[in-house]
Formats: structure tokens, sequence, C-alpha cells
């Protein structure tokens, strides 16, 4: 035991498709073979992990056996104490959501996509779910004339709409929570960022019960700062799940452990993070360059650095030099109303100011970044 060995009371949660991912992609076929949910539980469990995730696919992928399956992993999570914090429905492996789930432009598909949602809907709220979380990998296009996106955003909406009507109606404790992502599988993705996400949802009939789950290769994806992201997020209080991993820069996903990647981006994260109350979730694939031993390297290594950078964020607010430069800076000066109370435009207009001199101000903001920079390479 050291400080950065995770206790149940850090929330961390893993999905069982991070660990248990075998390492197929576009250029390979699987390296590790597939691991039991049960095992991922119990390792999860060894590890100080809380709480897992889920998509229906991952635990019950054969009908034959669903009885069976949930029964032994139900009973893994009684013997190991993990909870179910969350769960999602796969609308993105089988053929038959080549064109999207929910937005494909044949309706079948979507009367399907619709009622595999809400099979395992009803699985996560007798599992203790309380977190529905909808990644729309499949929903978009490569080509412009094939997707009518008004049309899409309706259907999207539709859907949306009927399954909070059905978790209202079930008396479901389950809050969803759209993942925004910018392309890949699809050349581009319906709702690609946190912002496109957040104005979606608030067109919807029952804003209150959807929120979203970003994540930081997704944002990054797009050139976005995921901290940035989540700030904006927190503001319209609709982070209801976070999905935290790696990536350098625009690229393809690459799905990294936690704190690989932009670390800096990584250290203001866990700093913004600080006060959120919800599970603190890791989407990533362990490389296929790694055997199972690897793969449980990497879900340490996610919580690890968590804490690592949880303890850093926490040094930087406490420093009195930051909170010199803080000041200097005049952040906290940004929380003070434009207009004081009491006071009109008029007032606000009469006074007199002087723009050169106000410009002659340096703001040092270099400082106070010189020292966080100083705090996370542990100098300070
Ligand atoms: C990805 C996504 C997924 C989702 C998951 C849950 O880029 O592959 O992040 O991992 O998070 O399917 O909906
Ligand atoms: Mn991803
Ligand atoms: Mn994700």
């Amino acid at each position: 035991m050291n400080a950065y060995t995770p206790s149940r009371d850090d929330k961390f949660s893993f999905g069982l498709w991070t660990v248990g991912w075998e390492g197929v992609d576009v250029f390979g076929t699987a390296v590790r073979p597939a691991m039991d949910p049960v095992h991922a539980v119990e390792k999860l469990a060894e590890l100080g992990a809380a709480a897992i995730s889920f998509h229906d696919d991952d635990l019950v992928p054969d009908d034959s056996t669903r009885t069976q399956t949930l029964e032994r992993f139900t009973k893994a999570l009684a013997d190991t104490g993990i909870v179910v914090e969350m769960a999602t429905t796969n609308l993105f492996s089988h053929p038959v959501f080549k064109d999207g789930g929910l937005t494909a432009n044949d309706r079948q598909v979507r009367r399907y996509a619709l009622a595999k949602v809400l099979r395992n809907l009803d699985l996560a709220a007798e599992l203790g779910a309380s977190t529905y979380v909808l990644w729309g990998g499949r929903e978009g296009a490569e080509s412009g004339g094939s997707k009518d996106v008004r049309a899409a955003l309706d259907r999207y909406k539709e859907s949306m709409d009927l399954l909070c009507a059905y978790v209202r109606e079930q008396g479901y404790n389950i809050r969803f929570a759209i993942e925004p992502k910018p392309n890949e599988p699809r050349g581009d993705i319906l709702l690609p960022s946190i912002g496109h996400a957040i104005a979606f949802i608030n067109d919807l009939a029952d804003p209150e019960l959807v929120g979203i789950n970003p994540e930081v290769g997704h944002e990054q994806m797009a050139g976005l700062n995921y901290a940035h992201g989540i700030a904006q997020a927190l503001w319209h209080g609709k982070l209801y799940h976070i999905d935290l991993n790696g990536q350098h820069g625009p690229r393809f996903d690459q799905d990294l452990r936690f704190g690989a990647g932009n670390l800096r981006e990584a250290f203001w994260t866990v700093d913004t993070l600080s006060g959120y109350d919800g599970y603190i979730h890791f989407d990533y694939k362990p490389p296929r360059t790694e055997d199972e031993e690897g793969v449980w390297e990497t879900a340490r290594g996610c919580m690890r650095n968590y804490l690592i950078l949880r303890e850093k964020a926490a040094a930087f607010r406490a420093d009195p030099e930051v909170a010199e430069a803080l000041a200097a800076a005049r952040v906290a000066e940004l929380s003070e109303p434009t207009l004081a109370e009491g006071e009109s435009l008029a007032d606000l207009r009469a006074q007199t100011y002087d723009p050169d001199a106000l410009a002659e101000r340096g703001l040092g903001f270099e400082k106070l970044d010189q020292l966080a920079m100083e705090h996370l390479l542990g100098v300070r």
C-alpha cells in the first residue's frame, strides 16, 4: 500500500470492454484471448476499483446462456462488492448497424436498435446502474448526400424522448449520458463534440434526464481542449458521466491509458474535476503489445496516474506562491459581475476608461503556468 493505491472511495470504474479488449483492430486479429467478465470483476476489485460498466454484448452476447451468465456475474459482484454504475448498448459491431442504429436510414434497423437499447436498459436497472450511455459511433456518414442530417437529428430526438419517457414510466433511477465523438468509425459522426451534444439535449422533451459522457481522446481528436469542455459541461449541469483516457492530439482514437498522451491536459482535467462526485470511469484500450499482466498494468496505471495528478493539483492549489500568482493574474476578479449591483448601463458608460493604461498591465499568466508545470514535473 502506498499513497497512490486506489480505494473504493476513489470511485474508479472500468468498462468490461477495456481490460477485456482482445486487440482486434483494422489491421490485425486478436492478440489476447477473450476475458471472462467474472475474472475482470475479480481482478478490478483486487486492484482497488469500485465499479464496472458494460455493453449488452460484453456481458450477455449469447441468449442461450443469458440466465446462467447473469447468475455468475451477479454473484461475482456480490462477492467482490463491485457495483455496476453504467451500462450501454452495442449499436456498432453487428453489420446491421453499418449505417447507424437510432439514425439509420432503414426504419427497421432503427426499430431493432431501439428494442436492443430498451432490453439492455431493463438489465441496467436490474443491476443497479444509475447512468445509461449512448455513444453513437455509427450514427453518421461518409458522404454528403447519404444522410439527411436534420432528419437524423429528428430521429435521434425521437429515440431519446421515447427512452426518457420509458425510464420515467418504469420508475428507473437512471439518467442518460450522450457520448460525443467527431469521427471513427463513421467518417463524420453526429453530435461530434461536447457543445453539439449539449445543444441537442436542450431541445429534447425531458432534458433533465439527459447529460453527456465526454471522453478525453474524442475532444482532443477534434483539437479541442478537454478540460475546458468538461468545465462547460459542469457549468450547464450536464456532466453526468466521464470517459478518461489518453490521446496524442488530432489523429485516430488512441484510447491510451489515462495520463498517457497529453499529460498537461490530464493535469487540468483532474484539477477541473475537483469536487466532482461521480464515478471516475476509464475508457481506454490496453495496447496490443500487452499480455494479460500488461493489461492489469494499464488498469493500475490509469488509477495511479489519476491519484498522482489529484495530489499534484491539490498541491498546486495549496501553494502560497500560486495564490500570489493567481492574485496577480486577477483570476478571482473574473467571478465579480461586470456590472455592480444597483449599477446601470448608463453608469458603466459614464465612467472614464483609460484603455492605454489598462493595456499596459501584464497578467503574469506565464509565471502561473510555470508554477503549475513545476508541480506537474515534481520539482515543487
Ligand atoms: C469509442 C467509444 C466507446 C464508448 C463505448 C460506450 O471510441 O470506442 O469511446 O468505447 O465509450 O462504446 O458507449
Ligand atoms: Mn474512444
Ligand atoms: Mn468512450
